[in-house]
């Protein structure tokens, strides 16, 4: 099997070349996925033992979690037993979690299927569930054993979860590296985004893996520096929870709020404010918001709150992002006064 590594940050990432088929065998494993993906590649799912987990945000549960231990008790799996988890970013993250605490410990291999997945929530080694209208709020740090990106698994993935991978394509590109927003300006040409070429599709999946690693390999428990990957969920996560919106959408959002309460700040230029909200608007994410108090006042739930402030991230230019300590009163001013 051909593949490209990203050896000198993680030796655990391999992204398949654009022709490599799916057909994976994993020996002593147990296959943890979603069952939208389970109907979708039943071949792949049938090969070994396998656990399918109704599909959705609500199932990143500890229910969730306490039946994925029940069933690896069933199954015999003792702490020899592989786990691989099969899905998106909502499997990832709670057979992430499974694999973790099951025995202390198990080892695992995260196949991402949805384009968010293999650019954001497959590297890192952040795993965790959801508790109490509380995102994440369970979880730990645990890098897995292999991480395996194949593109041909984006084929059936819907519109909608093409969009929501690339908000987090931009931010990473906006927070770390600037030839890779130019790129994205280049070659997102319109909203079609699943009909991009496969070769273009490729760097950007290369580069933005790169890009998060070299954040992670800093900074792995996210003391610091990993903090600039929660550019634009601030006001992401308050959004998310307020309007029901999908995570990337919201994302996006939060994005153009940063983005403005950069150029208020004096840090970016407007124009580069306006680049930024092109290329949201041509990836086919939304870009208007009409902020309210209740929204602002929901971002004093979001776990990265410390009393009154905020480690609240900024551009200071367009591919490199400041952790800037604000009073929430000063944000919220910000926001709700004209940005
Ligand atoms: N651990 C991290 O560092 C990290 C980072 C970012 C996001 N996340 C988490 O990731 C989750 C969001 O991930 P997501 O957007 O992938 O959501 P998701 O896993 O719910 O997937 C979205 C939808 O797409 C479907 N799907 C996935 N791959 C498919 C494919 N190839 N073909 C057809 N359908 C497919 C799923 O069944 C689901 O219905 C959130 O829980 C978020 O908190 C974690």
């Amino acid at each position: 099997m051909k593949s490209t590594n990203t050896n000198s940050l993680s030796n655990n990432i391999i992204i398949e070349t654009i022709d490599t088929s799916t057909d994976y065998n994993f020996d002593n494993s147990v296959i943890i996925t979603d069952s939208n993906l389970a109907k979708i590649y039943p071949d792949f799912i049938k090969k070994q033992a396998s656990i399918v987990i109704p599909f959705g945000e609500k199932s990143k549960s500890l229910e969730s979690s306490k039946y994925i231990i029940d069933e690896l008790i069933e199954l015999g799996a003792d702490r020899h037993t592989k786990i691989v988890a099969f899905g998106g970013g909502m499997i990832l993250d709670l057979a992430a979690f499974a694999a973790s605490v099951y025995m202390r410990g198990i080892e695992y291999t995260l196949i991402p299927t949805s384009l968010l997945a293999m650019v954001d929530a497959s590297i890192g080694g952040k795993n965790g569930i959801n508790y109490s209208n509380h995102k994440n709020i369970i979880g730990t740090f645990n890098q897995a054993e292999k991480i395996i990106i194949n593109q041909k698994f984006l084929e059936t993935l819907p519109d909608k979860e093409w969009k929501n991978g690339f908000a987090e394509i931009i931010k990473i590109a906006l927070v770390s590296d600037y030839p890779f927003f130019e790129y994205l300006e280049k070659n997102i040409i319109n909203s079609n985004l699943k009909n991009l070429d496969p070769k273009i599709l490729h760097y950007i999946l290369t580069k933005s893996v790169y890009n998060k690693c070299s954040v992670v390999n800093k900074d792995e428990k996210e003391k610091n520096l990993r903090k600039i990957l929660n550019f634009g969920h601030t006001f992401g996560h308050a959004i998310e929870l307020y309007f029901n919106l999908d995570h990337g959408m919201s994302v996006a959002l939060g994005i153009i709020i940063a983005s403005k309460v950069s150029v208020k700040m004096g840090l970016i230029k407007k124009d580069d404010s306006i680049r930024i909200h092109n290329l949201i608007k041509r990836s086919g994410l939304p870009t208007d918001i009409q902020m309210n108090e209740n929204i602002i006042e929901s971002i004093n739930l979001d776990k990265k709150k410390n009393l009154n402030e905020i480690d609240f991230i900024l551009l200071n230019e367009i591919g490199e992002a400041i952790i800037h300590r604000l009073e929430i009163d000063k944000l919220k001013s910000h926001v709700l006064q004209g940005l």
